[in-house]
């Protein structure tokens, strides 16, 4: 007799198969600096105006399927036509939209490839494997920056149909080269080159005036590092010719009417407050690495992202389980071993959690 869950795993492409589903701790612990959110709660004003917002919503009915707020918010705020952006539930499904559509093999080809730096998001690796698609990884320098010879000779070797730059990168939290990146746009026009800048707020610079140069250029945002990460909303600027592509694979309601809402108020009404915090989580950024750089044990990368990545001499896991039995939650990168091994990732807090997480630390040693 065939055992019926055997052969229905056997559906599931063995490049799934080997992948680990991604997982969260359930229950938090008091001081959270592991997932890259803002620390900062809505102050009690906007969470009254957001609630009036929420009241409003026909929760009988379905969403706006093209989430036309949502839309105007982003041209007004960042730039650019409403019909440019491809809105995604997070930038996550924005990634796999891409994927999705751009998935056509090059002639001669079984499989379209899709390139990028590594150590970065897991997420580019995950999704193209588990959309089969063929990953192309090209290693980061020593100082974590773009390869422009190794990068050069894999565009040209393997031909991607996409590549993904996350500058700030995560989880180094640096950002790229601007110039080996505008010569890896200009020598490879036939890639759709996608720069996520899910960190861009926290940073010194954005590239997303590149969208108007540059039709082989994407920018990929999102709300959920500047305050909003539980309303799930993530975009990608285009060429609106390439958008109107992307759109075609979107699921009709993926971004929900509470969702769009909130968005639609992050993106006007609430922005301001949203500034302030990110500038305020720029400024305690400095006061934590230098808090960090008193540690002889860590060495300290600079950031222009809303977290630190730190290098430990010794167990850097023993660390991170101290520090979370001290009740302070910071990402280790021990299990996935390579580069990363050896380093943790510290979330920028508030100033009482960036205390508490430095107390933790002497009183670890
Ligand atoms: C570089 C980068 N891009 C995209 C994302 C996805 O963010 P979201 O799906 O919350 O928009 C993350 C999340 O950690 C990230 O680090």
């Amino acid at each position: 007799m065939t055992d019926p869950l055997a052969a229905l795993r056997a559906l599931v492409p063995e490049s799934t198969q080997a992948l680990t589903a991604y997982r969260v701790p359930a229950s938090p612990p008091p001081v959270k600096l592991d997932a890259n959110e803002s620390p900062w709660p809505l102050p009690d004003a906007a969470r009254t105006r957001l609630a009036s917002a929420l009241a409003q919503i026909d929760l009988h009915r379905y969403p706006d399927g093209r989430a036309q707020n949502v839309r105007d918010g982003l041209a007004r705020k960042l730039g650019g036509a409403p019909d440019d952006f491809v809105l995604g539930c997070g930038s996550d499904e924005v990634i796999a939209m891409l994927m999705t559509a751009c998935s056509a093999p090059r002639p001669g080809e079984t499989q379209a490839r899709v390139l990028f730096p590594t150590p970065t998001f897991v997420m580019y690796g995950i999704t193209s494997r588990a959309l089969g698609l063929q990953p192309v990884e090209v290693p980061l320098t020593d100082a974590f920056d773009l390869d422009e010879p190794a990068l050069m000779r894999a565009f040209e070797a393997e031909r991607p149909n996409l590549a993904f730059y996350a500058s700030p990168n995560n989880p180094t939290g640096n950002r790229f080269d601007d110039g080996v990146l505008e010569r890896l746009v200009q020598a490879f026009p036939d890639t759709l080159h996608i720069v996520d800048e899910a960190y861009g707020p926290f940073a010194s610079r954005s590239l997303y005036s590149w969208c108007d140069r540059y039709p082989q250029v994407g920018l990929l945002g999102t709300l959920s590092k500047i305050g909003v990460a539980a309303a799930r909303v993530g975009w990608v600027r285009l060429h609106p010719q390439l958008a109107a592509e992307v759109e075609k694979v979107r699921q009709p309601f993926n971004l929900n009417a509470l969702g769009q809402v909130t968005a639609e108020l992050a993106l006007g009404e609430l922005a301001a407050t949203l500034d302030e915090q990110v500038a305020a989580i720029v400024a305690e950024r400095a006061r934590l690495v230098s808090g960090l750089r008193e540690d002889p044990r860590l060495h300290v990368y600079p950031s222009e992202a809303n977290f630190v990545l730190v290098r430990v001499t010794g167990d850097s896991q023993a660390l991170a389980d101290d520090l979370l039995a001290r009740g302070v939650a910071v990402r280790s990168f021990q299990k996935y071993g390579g580069r990363l091994a050896g380093h943790l990732r510290i979330t920028v807090g508030t100033p009482a959690e960036n205390q508490a997480l430095l107390a933790a630390l002497g009183a670890s040693r």
